[in-house]
């Protein structure tokens, strides 16, 4: 018998470190997400490609630049990727949140992650290219399932899966329904979803991940009057946070978890 979904806390204001606190580090490498850590993220954000080999990535792009030419992650192996540099060095200004100094800045796959931080971090992780990669919600699973992270009793979930792919979520949704699943948009103009969007959505998704551009104050009220929560990206001006969240939002991507704990604090 599937266990549902744990909720997601509703009044809750939740902080969830964008590729880690990637404003201070390079994102995406267990130096950022460390950080994200030790500033008090609820959740460190992931997005996941598939290499050649079949190994799961933590990378934004699908498409990298390797002896001068643009090739698909999907296309080469997860050696010749970490021969990429993640790029940004750390922010000095943020040197007081000191790491360990075995934390390299390379790119890194899924299962070094979930072998480094185990159940100590809540996992909130993005299936980037689906449709590429055959495969990788079970992969995905798989290993979420390995290291124990999938059906727990913890006052927040220690994993939330998120997509731009309905076809993905209801994947994973048909193979592991106790995962909270958070469908994302990129809206051009104004937030909104028709009323077809919103019955299929409501089918399998936890809540809405909306660029905060879109956002405002109607959408809001009605992804919860749809039982929907609603968590906006990238948010980093913290005059937005504060707006956001008087406005009830459950959530932000933030590339500056310290700040997000700040406004958080001061409510
Ligand atoms: O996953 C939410 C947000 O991160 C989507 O944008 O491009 O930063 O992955 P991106
Ligand atoms: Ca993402």
């Amino acid at each position: 018998q599937p266990i549902p979904p744990t909720p997601l806390p509703e009044n809750d204001f939740l902080i969830i470190g964008h590729r880690g606190a990637s404003a201070y580090a390079a994102g995406h490498t267990l130096a950022a997400y460390e950080m994200a850590v030790l500033m008090g993220a609820d959740y460190i954000e992931i997005d996941l490609q598939m290499t050649k080999d079949g190994k799961l990535v933590a990378l934004h792009e699908s498409v990298v630049t390797l002896d001068n030419a643009q090739q698909a992650v999907a296309d080469v192996t997860f050696d010749e990727i970490q021969l990429l540099s993640p790029g940004k060095e750390f922010d000095k200004n943020h040197l007081s949140y000191t790491l360990p100094n075995s934390l390299d800045l390379r790119i890194v796959d899924l299962s070094k992650i979930l072998t480094y931080f185990g159940d100590r971090v809540n996992y909130y992780i993005e299936m980037k290219s689906p449709r590429v990669y055959p495969g990788i919600e079970e992969e995905l699973l798989r290993q979420l399932n390995e290291h124990h992270l999938l059906n727990r009793d913890d006052p927040i979930p220690k994993v939330i899966i998120q997509s731009f792919s309905d076809k993905s979520l209801q994947e994973v949704f048909a193979l592991e329904p106790s995962i909270p699943l958070i469908k994302l948009y990129k809206f051009s103009k104004k937030a909104h979803l028709t009323k077809k969007e919103l019955k299929d959505v409501t089918k399998y998704a936890a809540g809405v991940g909306v660029n905060v551009e879109a956002v405002n104050h109607k959408f809001i009220d009605k992804m919860h009057s749809e039982n929907l929560l609603v968590h906006p990206y990238t948010v980093n001006d913290e005059n937005m946070m504060r707006s956001l969240m008087s406005f009830g939002v459950n959530g932000i991507f933030t590339d500056r978890p310290d700040v997000a704990l700040r406004v958080r604090n001061d409510k």
